[in-house]
């Protein structure tokens, strides 16, 4: 399809996109044309390795074969089925996730998007517990449903919202690289956290239902809260009758290197977990999860939730060959050793490029901080909007975000099926675009800030 046609079809049938959106100057983006592992192809031929797994819905790559063929059973026999009848795919996923669920989580029920889950996952909490409000991170993003998960998403603007729904509010995220507090782990003995519940507390407009957080804040930076962090939640919660929901849409299902985000941190144990992205194996389906007693007590006070294809034959089929493949390919340790190549050689380029600030994340869900000078950490915006843009003409794909409005953490998320060599040219085309936008500038010796970015 020729420029001038696009434009066309842009200009005249296509709703405007937000500039300010992460869709922003979509039309201006190479058209993609066809996908396959870790590479995606646009409309001129010219190849790219898409480390952004799509939108993260690719994270087992792009037309995993184990996948195409269970999707292709599928469109053989049923593709869509009535959420009034069970289904032989829909009885196998609740068995094969359930099976893989940490205990005491074991309930499953299935929905279509990330934003879906959350929602039912907020008003099963409420359910459950007969509560109203929900605390969120102020740097985590929930989903994009106009009412629920973007009142929930307070890295997005909420005030671009029409309605924000009642019962909404924020704490501070755990943003150690840019403490609100200005304090520094371990000392702070994470009081960003109590400081921020006693402010909550006093903004308690009834009983609270729940905390809902993501385990690394992937949209609001790439940020990893400090060890310790969920636990202290949990505690928080059960001082306060409330439960305890983690979004598991960007680290479930082996991304950071283990099954689940959640799991990094010993002894965490949520009432409730949202999954999707990958789970599909790029095709959209989610779950929520909960242990018995949650669900058996949200369904007693009347909760369900359901969509018109929840529990299609076509996706529980397309989840049940993504869990295979996740356990059966032992994803999460291939994660993990992506995680140790990518910031073995982002730290060595942390010692001679100031541009590095941070280098941060797990598994395959990595973020690389920008700042124009470590002292001072003054976002390097503008650098990284001009290495994303270099990487991009050289056939490299990802996502530049940040805390609210910050945009200047490189965001790398590989297909976990990526090769070394895959990874390796990436990291060749990144190292490219930050010498070309930092200048190339070798720095004579090394300062403690340096030492620290390349911890
Ligand atoms: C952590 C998290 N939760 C939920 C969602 C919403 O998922 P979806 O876009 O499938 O509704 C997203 C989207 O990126 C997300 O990053």
């Amino acid at each position: 399809m020729d420029a001038k046609r696009v434009r066309k079809i842009v200009e005249r049938w296509m709703l405007p996109t937000e500039k300010s959106s992460y869709m922003g100057g979509l039309e201006n983006a190479p058209i993609i044309a066809s996908a396959t592992g870790s590479t995606v192809v646009d409309t001129e031929g010219r190849e790219y390795l898409d480390f952004q797994s799509g939108q993260m819905g690719a994270a087992l790559g792009h037309r995993h074969p184990k996948i195409m063929a269970a999707i292709e059973r599928a469109l053989a026999t049923m593709i869509h089925a009535t959420n009034t009848m069970l289904n032989v795919p829909r009885l196998r996923l609740h068995e094969k996730l359930g099976k893989l669920l940490p205990p005491p989580l074991a309930k499953s029920l299935f929905l279509v998007s990330g934003s879906d889950s959350v929602e039912a996952a907020v008003d099963m909490a409420r359910k459950a517990t007969g509560g109203t409000d929900v605390i969120g991170l102020h740097a985590g993003l929930h989903g994009s449903t106009s009412y629920m998960t973007r009142s929930l998403s307070f890295n997005w603007r909420r005030s671009k919202h029409s309605v924000v729904a009642p019962g909404t509010s924020a704490i501070l995220a755990p943003y150690c690289y840019r403490c609100p507090l200005g304090l520094k782990f371990p000392d702070c003995r994470i009081q960003c956290l109590d400081a921020s519940l006693e402010l909550a507390d006093a903004n308690f407009t009834g009983r609270p239902a729940a905390f809902l957080g993501e385990p690394i804040l992937s949209a609001g930076g790439v940020i990893v809260p400090p060890d310790g962090f969920y636990k202290r939640v949990e505690d928080a919660c059960e001082d306060r009758g409330m439960l305890l929901v983690i979004d598991e849409a960007q680290t479930g299902l082996g991304k950071t290197g283990k099954l689940f985000g959640f799991q990094h941190e010993a002894g965490v144990t949520p009432d409730i977990i949202a999954i999707s992205k990958h789970f599909g194996g790029g095709l959209p389906i989610s779950a929520v999860c909960a242990t018995a007693e949650v669900a058996e007590r949200a369904v007693r006070n009347g909760y369900f939730a359901t969509r018109s294809h929840a529990g299609d034959p076509i996706l529980c089929a397309a989840g049940e060959a993504s869990l295979d493949v996740v356990v059966e390919e032992d994803m999460a340790a291939r994660a993990h050793l992506i995680e140790r190549r990518i910031k073995q050689r982002m730290t060595e380029l942390a010692r001679e490029i100031e541009l590095i600030g941070d280098v941060r994340g797990r598994g395959v869900l990595l973020g690389i901080e920008l700042v124009k000078d470590r002292h001072k950490k003054t976002p390097a915006n503008d650098e990284a909007k001009r290495i994303a843009a270099h990487c991009l003409e050289h056939g490299l794909i990802f996502q530049v975000r940040g805390v609210r409005e910050l945009a200047n953490v490189l965001r790398l998320v590989p297909p976990m099926t990526t090769a070394d060599a895959e990874v390796d040219r990436a990291l060749a085309i990144l190292e490219d675009a930050l010498r070309a936008v930092a200048g190339g500038a070798k720095r004579k010796g090394r300062t403690k800030a340096d030492a620290r970015a390349a911890e």
